[in-house]
């Protein structure tokens, strides 16, 4: 049975999460495909796991012409969906908000993988971006006194319970 797993990230935090994913499946006929650089053939898959990262509030952008140009072919195989961002109160808003229905309903899983800030990997504008959201959660810190910060980094029992459902959903198509 073949699996693959496509994915689209910025600064590394999507891609460790597939590395680490893709080593949960060691045993398994696994193909990892980064969405920004090729566009997979899905015919050839038994299985789709595929995610990626929240920017400025939307989809990475190459996840989201995945979904917009193959999103159809995903609803014809077994599909677990991920995502990764730094605002983990956001994450069941963002799978709402940014995943297609049809697919949502459609996968066997749906999870979040945590998220990580890399500043030293951004480009200029990402910098400038960031500045200024940490300046807007000051202003929430001093104003409410409530605000605790919620990057949560890689959550290994996400990905785990990824892999074991992958398992499970591909044992279910024998
Ligand atoms: C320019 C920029 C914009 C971001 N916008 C959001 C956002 O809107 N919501 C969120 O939860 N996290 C946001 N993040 C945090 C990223 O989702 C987080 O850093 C994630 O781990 C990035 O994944 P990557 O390393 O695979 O690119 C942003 C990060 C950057 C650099």
């Amino acid at each position: 049975m073949k699996v693959l797993i496509a994915y689209a990230g910025v600064t590394g935090t999507t891609e460790e999460c597939v590395r680490r994913l893709a080593a949960e499946l060691s045993n398994l006929d696994v193909t990892v495909t980064d969405l920004a650089k090729e566009t997979p053939e899905l015919s050839s898959y038994d299985l789709v796991l595929v995610g990626g990262c929240v920017r400025r509030g939307k989809l990475y952008a190459p996840l989201r012409s995945f979904f917009e140009e193959q999103g159809r072919d995903l609803l014809d195989r077994p599909l677990g969906l991920f995502l990764v961002c730094g605002l983990a109160h956001e994450y069941e808003y963002y799978f709402e908000r940014l995943l297609p229905k049809d697919l949502r309903e459609h996968a066997f899983a749906t999870l979040y993988f945590g998220g990580d800030l890399h500043p030293k990997q951004a480009g200029l504008w990402d910098k400038l971006y960031l500045y200024s959201m940490r300046s807007r959660l000051r202003e929430s810190e001093l104003s409410d006194f409530e605000y605790t910060p919620t990057l949560p980094g890689i959550l290994p029992e996400s990905i785990e319970k990824m892999a074991f459902l992958c398992k499970q959903a591909l044992d279910a198509k024998k």
